[in-house]
């Protein structure tokens, strides 16, 4: 019991926190849908294959996304619940379908409530989220 209480009462310091910095972006547009523009997909992933990069992002995506998202990038991360819109599956073909260079460019830009990080991750540590992220891919059952 102890320990669901602590993790809830870090969500919920993080996500206040989260509200507070996208309150400063508010004014920014909002798709309706989120898709990145086709320019994206030209965007090569320099650290594809990277497992070193890999590592890297999971801690980043760890300590950053899964609050939302969940650990497992299932969509159910604790915070999820209190959002206007479900936090994206990972995991799911639909996200795994998309070319490194749009989930780059979606991870950049956000949509309310998806924060924008372009201005606090660099390239390197985003390209290295994408590269996680496609470990999150569902596996097929064995
Ligand atoms: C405050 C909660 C929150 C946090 C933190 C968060 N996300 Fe999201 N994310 C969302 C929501 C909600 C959506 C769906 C937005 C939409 O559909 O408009 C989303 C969508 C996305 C998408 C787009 C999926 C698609 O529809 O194609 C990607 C990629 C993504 N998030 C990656 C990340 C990464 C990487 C991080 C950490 C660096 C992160 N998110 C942190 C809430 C969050």
């Amino acid at each position: 019991m102890k320990k669901i209480s602590r993790k809830v009462k870090i969500g919920f310091i993080l996500l206040v926190v989260g509200i507070f910095i996208m309150s400063f972006k508010h004014t920014k547009f909002q798709q309706a849908v989120f898709t990145a523009p086709a320019s994206a997909d030209a965007k090569v992933n320099p650290l594809k294959g990277d497992a070193n990069a890999t590592a890297e992002g999971k801690k980043t995506y760890d300590a950053n996304c899964a609050i939302c998202h969940g650990s497992k990038g299932l969509g159910d991360g604790i915070a999820a619940a209190g959002l206007s819109k479900t936090p994206a599956n990972h995991s799911s073909a639909a996200i795994q379908k998309l070319t490194d260079g749009a989930i780059f460019w979606k991870i950049s830009e956000g949509n309310n409530p998806m924060p924008s990080y372009k201005s606090i991750f660099s390239e390197t540590q985003r390209w290295q989220l994408v590269n996680y992220i496609r470990t999150l891919a569902k596996q097929p059952k064995k």
